[in-house]
Parts: C-alpha cells; structure tokens; sequence
C-alpha cells in the first residue's frame, strides 16, 4: 500500500475533556465523531483512560454503535481495557502506555520489555476481530518486537517530532522515515501520530509507507476558530500536499 492515500483519523478526546471540565453532556463528543466524519475523516479515534478524564464508557458504546466509520480505540495494556475492548468490539484498537500523572500520552508502549503482558492481549483482541496497533517510538528493536508479536500494525509516535524544530526536527523526521520503512519491510502497516498540526504535517505525510495519521488535539483546538469542518478540510490538504511531496 506503499504511497496510497493517507488515511485521517480523527480523535475527538479533547471535546470530552471540555464538556468533562462542566460535568454536563456538552459538547458532545459523539456528535464532533458525526461532524468529523462529514468533513472527511476516515475514521474516530478515542482514548478511554484508565482516569476517565476525557472519553467516558458511554462515550464508546454510543461511538461503536452511532459512527458509521472505524472505531479507533487507544486503550492501556490493563485487563480492564481489554475487557472494555472485546465487549464493543471496535474496527482497532491501539495500545499505549499509559501513567496517571501524564498530561497526554508521553513515549512509546515498551514492546521489547513487555512481551509477556501484551503477547495474550494482542492474540485475545486479533481473535475477537479486532485490529491491533502498538504505539511506539521509531525504533528498530520496537518494530521488531511488534512483529514478533504477531501486531499486525504499529503507530509511530510523533511527539518528540512536534516538538522539535530546525535541524533537530530533520533528524527526527528520519528516524520516522526509517522507522516507516523498517516496518513496512517487516510487514507491519505503519501509522503515525501525536502533537501534529497543519504546519508539520506535510513531511511525515510525504513518508510513501504510511497508511494513516491519528491527529486530535490541534484539530479540536483549532475548531474553536475555524470549526470542525474547516479544521479538518484544512488538515486534509495540507496532508495531501505533503503526500505529493
Ligand atoms: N495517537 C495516539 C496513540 C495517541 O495517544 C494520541 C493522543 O491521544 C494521538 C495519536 C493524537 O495526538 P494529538 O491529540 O496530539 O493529535
């Protein structure tokens, strides 16, 4: 699939996190999943956090059954989300580290330290349907241990990439460039996302071997000027100007 176009998920956690900053039912996640997919998103990604600080368990039961599109679930390596997961039974699930105290998902899932954990997770969710992605940093020993697992996808964390500029942003973007193409070699389809915007897009849009970005918090940010519709309608070029790259 190797330069094909991108796939654009689109994660809607933090509108959960306005509404949850009321306690009430507005905004309502499930209906932004609704706008996101009219404004071309190729799927609705949400993060159901151990803490439930955004997305709440209703929140993926109506996702799963009111979204017509595939259903990204993020979810910790806890018998709790995998109970959550093979009960709705979504389109993905991607599994991160997670810790309390973090503002956002920080670093990638250790693969090669937590074989042990995640083999039976992985075989338990591949067995219910469910796809399977591991979020991990660019690193060839990451990929390589994704593939051992039988993980039949993995996202690339872009954050140290988002933060980065100049020169250091360069050499960043090649460690995600390699990384794609080590895992497209093993076999592995190759997502990336965190932290990206319309603005550095464009060059980790231009690596041929990706399938799919997952973008939330900019876009939900950024809705607040433009609205979802345009947020998203402007991610999409910019993303399809990279990939002409
Ligand atoms: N991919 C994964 C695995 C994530 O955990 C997140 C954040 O929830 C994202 C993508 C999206 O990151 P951002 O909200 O910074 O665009």
């Amino acid at each position: 699939m190797t330069g094909s176009r991108l796939r654009l998920g689109v994660n809607i956690d933090h509108v959960a996190t306005i509404r949850n900053a009321r306690g009430g039912v507005h905004p309502d996640p499930v209906k932004a999943a609704r706008l996101a997919v009219a404004a071309g998103a190729d799927g609705i990604t949400a993060h159901l956090r151990e803490d439930r600080r955004h997305i709440s368990d209703n929140d993926i039961a109506r996702l799963v059954t009111e979204i017509d599109r595939p259903l990204n679930l993020e979810m910790a390596a806890t018998d709790e989300m995998l109970a959550i997961a093979l009960r709705h039974r979504p389109h993905a699930a991607c599994i991160v580290p997670e810790r309390r105290e973090e503002r956002t998902t920080e670093g990638g899932l250790d693969v090669v330290g937590g074989l042990a954990r995640l083999t039976p997770m992985v075989t338990a969710l591949r067995e219910a349907g469910i796809r399977v992605s591991l979020f991990i940093e660019p690193d060839p020993r990451q990929l390589e241990a994704a593939a051992r697992l039988g993980a039949p996808v993995v996202e690339l964390h872009t954050g140290r990439y988002s933060h980065l500029a100049g020169s250091a942003a360069v050499v960043e973007l090649e460690r995600l460039t390699q990384a794609a193409r080590h895992g497209a070699a093993l076999g592995l389809e190759v997502h990336a996302g965190h932290g990206l915007r319309t603005d550095n897009v464009g060059p980790v849009a231009a690596i041929p071997e990706l399938a799919e970005l997952n973008i939330g918090h900019f876009l939900i940010g950024e809705a607040v000027f433009v609205g979802l519709d345009r947020a998203i309608g402007d991610m999409r070029a910019a993303m399809d100007a990279g990939r002409l790259q």
